[in-house]
């Protein structure tokens, strides 16, 4: 790789590219600390040039890249295994045009959601996915893992919102979808294919990216309910009844019990609840009364309006990741299935855990508009598997996907044919050999 490193080092200049141990620690070891593995090395263009001629030269000494965005994936799509080489593409963090009359902007797949955001903001519009993840998670990777978050539940995930991407694919060629033309049949779809592709058929580089009007109206409610199946009554209240309605997520009373003590917070409410809602609406005009059915529907109902406010009840919900894995290297299992069946998916998840890792402690929060369910078992070792594997089988049964919003990665590549045909399979394989045939673009993620 050395001779390798010193022709990247002309391309991108000897300070982007790391082998020191201590430089590439932070790029080498994901946030849960399931995934881990020695770099051979950790580049970071400047431009998409740079990365067109940084993938000519891998492809040339035929070394495995793996593009990484902020690393905070959660199923080790952008980890390194050891030997593989790390593209980093945070220096793309360029904002480029806003263009008003299309509502759209370009950016850098390096650019920072948390930046975006607030640079929309300040222009009257607003970027329609979030999540916990702003501070560190890049456009580049949101795209490359269809990301989704809360808010999908009104605006879609990541693919609703990418309108064009410029890719770069493993052997140098060009994607460069970025006119913004919503109406545009000239063949294959090929942004929509690229997204949620994970890196393995080509590295996004800059994104064109739809935006939404801001709406500064924002109400915010933490409602307590006995069971999900009065939290489903409840969401569908709010379907027929709240157009403004923008979250619908939830958590259980253990999750919030173990936030509260690792963050010294207050218990929300005097009497415990099963399940906690987060309910948002937002408008141009104040939308509280599209939330009525949430003050008839919960045993107890927490409100605000005002920034502060707001982010103190999304604590509770956002902190749920952060708290089980300063608890232990979790079992991480983010899955969808049909709305309906969240109640009865949930208690066959409880019976098969207390059946193979009692003991165990199980986490149940999520995504309930999307019936995205994120389970979360701490205490069984990481190779026993068996957990996972009872998991994946019962979201199968019931309908659902092995993987709603973070990826298939490395954690659940001998589990996609749960979630997809021997010909949908074989199909992918195909569009694999011929995006890249060398296998160099995040070799066994999504495929094995
Ligand atoms: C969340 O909804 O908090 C994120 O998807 C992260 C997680 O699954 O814990
Ligand atoms: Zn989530």
């Amino acid at each position: 790789v050395s001779g390798l490193a010193e022709r990247l080092s002309r391309v991108v200049g000897r300070a982007h590219v790391l082998e020191d141990e201590q430089l590439t620690a932070a790029f080498e070891r994901d946030f849960t600390g399931r995934f881990a593995g020695r770099a051979s090395a950790v580049v970071r263009p400047g431009s998409v040039a740079e990365v067109r001629e940084v993938l000519r030269l891998c492809a040339e000494a035929g070394v495995a890249v793996v593009p990484q965005g902020g690393h905070s994936g959660l199923v080790g799509g952008g980890t390194p295994r050891d030997g593989e080489l790390v593209l980093s593409l945070r220096r793309l963090d360029r904002i480029e045009e806003l263009d008003e009359d299309a509502a759209q902007v370009t950016v850098g797949a390096g650019v920072i959601l948390e930046n975006l955001q607030a640079h929309v903001r300040e222009r009257g519009f607003d970027f329609a996915v979030d999540h916990a993840g702003r501070g560190s998670a890049t456009l580049g990777g949101m795209a490359a893992t269809n990301a989704g978050g809360p808010y999908a539940v009104r605006y879609g995930s990541m693919r609703a919102q990418v309108a064009g991407v410029e890719a770069v694919l493993a052997d140098g060629r060009v994607v460069s979808r970025l006119s913004g033309l919503l109406k545009d049949n000239a063949g294959f779809d090929l942004t929509g294919l690229l997204v949620g592709s994970e890196g393995t058929l080509a590295v996004i580089a800059r994104l064109r990216l739809r935006l939404v009007p801001l709406l500064p109206a924002r109400v915010t409610a933490l409602a307590a309910v006995p069971d999900l199946e009065r939290g489903l009554e409840l969401l569908r209240r709010l379907r027929a009844e709240a157009p403004s309605l923008q979250a619908v997520d939830y958590f259980h009373a253990h999750g919030l019990r173990r936030v509260c003590e690792r963050h010294g917070l207050p218990l929300p409410f005097r009497a415990d609840a099963d399940v906690y809602l987060v309910v948002e609406c937002a408008a141009r005009r104040d939308p509280s009364d599209e939330l009525a059915a949430v003050a008839e529907l919960a045993t107890e109902t927490a409100v605000a309006d005002d920034e502060r406010g707001r982010a103190a009840l999304w604590a509770y919900r956002e902190l749920q990741n952060e708290t089980l894995t300063a608890l232990g290297v979790p079992h991480k299992l983010d899955v969808s299935v049909p709305v309906a069946r969240v109640p009865v998916f949930e208690r066959d998840v409880e019976a098969a855990v207390a059946r193979l890792t009692p003991g165990a402690e199980l986490f149940l929060y999520g995504h309930l508009g999307d019936g995205n369910v994120h389970v979360n078992v701490v205490g069984p070792p990481l190779d026993d598997q068996r957990i996972d594997e009872a998991v994946l089988r019962l979201v199968a049964g019931h309908g659902g996907s092995i993987s709603a919003e973070h990826g298939v990665g490395l954690a659940k590549t001998e589990w996609l044919s749960l979630s997809r045909t021997p010909d949908e399979i074989a199909i992918m394989r195909d569009l694999k050999r011929a995006l890249d045939p060398q296998n160099l673009l995040n070799p066994r993620r999504v495929l094995g």
